[in-house]
């Protein structure tokens, strides 16, 4: 087991879990790190040669994974890893807390994507090597959240000031609860807009009310013309433990040219994918469609994390 002390700003050696364990200066400094990155994730470096990334994914993923391996080879840094639980020795009854305790001799760091809320707490406890957080069944990922950030201060220039809509599954959608945290610690307007059944947690809305004006919706047409951000999710079909509840809620909103009639000029469309529905393919022409840029940079942001929790930017 590891004992983390690291000061404010330190991060090497540092397990990224939750965004709650983020402070807006930490946050603040890892954007400015990724800015400072985003030349190399085009020129390459060696950065992290001799150093390797394992991706341990017990759930499906496309950006994920494959932006963290790709940032890793951007870094001049190698990996190993599996997609899918059905082919590691997970299916002979090996538990979570053997695999990271195996998996950190071949390793210097690991990406772990799984079911479980509160699985990447765990490996972090038994992990000698930093243990990010590539999703935590429908709690967090705060990796999507920080490159969320990082897309808004690109496109924007500021968070602060911001009016911002959460659409869509804020109950199972893990990318919301942690874009949430991460936003609390700005001064932001938040519409957080849903059907009644799939409201956000009510452990997210107790933390995020403390610090910032949250309003709660089961409409968009009348915000629509106030907001800066439109950050739409998926209806999580996976994680309702009753069908008929899903196709009750499915379909619920779909952002199309209509819905876009009297949006701000700038208004941005952000999502963190696979999209389904809710946004038709008519809107990826639109000036206000920024979600195949935010693909782009979760490779930024990836790269900027692994570089710090690897001690290559001190
Ligand atoms: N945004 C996101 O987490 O996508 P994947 O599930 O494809 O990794």
């Amino acid at each position: 087991m590891k004992v983390c002390l690291v000061s404010r700003l330190e991060f090497k050696g540092r397990d990224i879990i939750s965004i709650k364990d983020f402070t807006r200066e930490e946050i603040d400094y890892v954007l400015k790190i990724a800015g400072a990155i985003e030349p190399v994730a085009k020129s390459g470096s060696d950065m992290l040669q001799r150093k390797t990334l394992a991706t341990l994914f017990y759930e499906p993923s496309t950006r994920t994974r494959l932006s963290f391996e790709a940032a890793m080879h951007k870094l001049g840094g190698s990996t190993i890893g599996f997609a899918e639980a059905e082919i590691a020795s997970v299916k002979k009854g090996e538990n979570l807390a053997d695999t990271v305790r195996v998996v950190e001799s071949y390793a210097d760091v690991i990406v772990l994507r799984h079911p479980l809320e509160g699985a990447a707490r765990l490996a972090a406890e038994f992990a000698k090597v930093p243990i990010i957080n590539g999703g935590s069944g429908a709690e967090e990922h705060p990796t999507q959240a920080l490159l969320d950030l990082y897309t808004i201060l690109k496109e924007k220039r500021r968070i602060d000031g911001l009016n911002i809509a959460l659409i869509g599954d804020l109950r199972y959608g893990r990318t919301v609860h942690s874009l949430a945290y991460a936003l609390s610690l700005y001064d932001v307007r938040l519409h957080i807009v849903s059907p009644e059944s799939l409201r956000m947690r009510r452990e997210v809305l107790d933390v995020i009310k403390e610090k910032i004006e949250v309003v709660q919706q089961t409409e968009i047409e009348e915000i629509l013309p106030e907001m800066d951000i439109l950050y739409v999710t998926r209806i999580q079909k996976e994680r309702f433990p009753d069908l008929a509840e899903y196709a009750k809620v499915k379909g619920a909103y779909r952002i199309d040219l209509e819905t876009l009639k009297n949006v701000k000029k700038d208004m941005i469309i952000l999502h963190p994918l696979p999209r389904v529905e809710e946004i038709a393919a008519e809107v990826d022409e639109t000036p206000h469609a920024r979600y195949f840029q935010q693909v782009w940079n979760g490779i930024v942001m990836r790269m900027a994390l692994l570089a710090l929790v690897l001690g290559a930017i001190e």
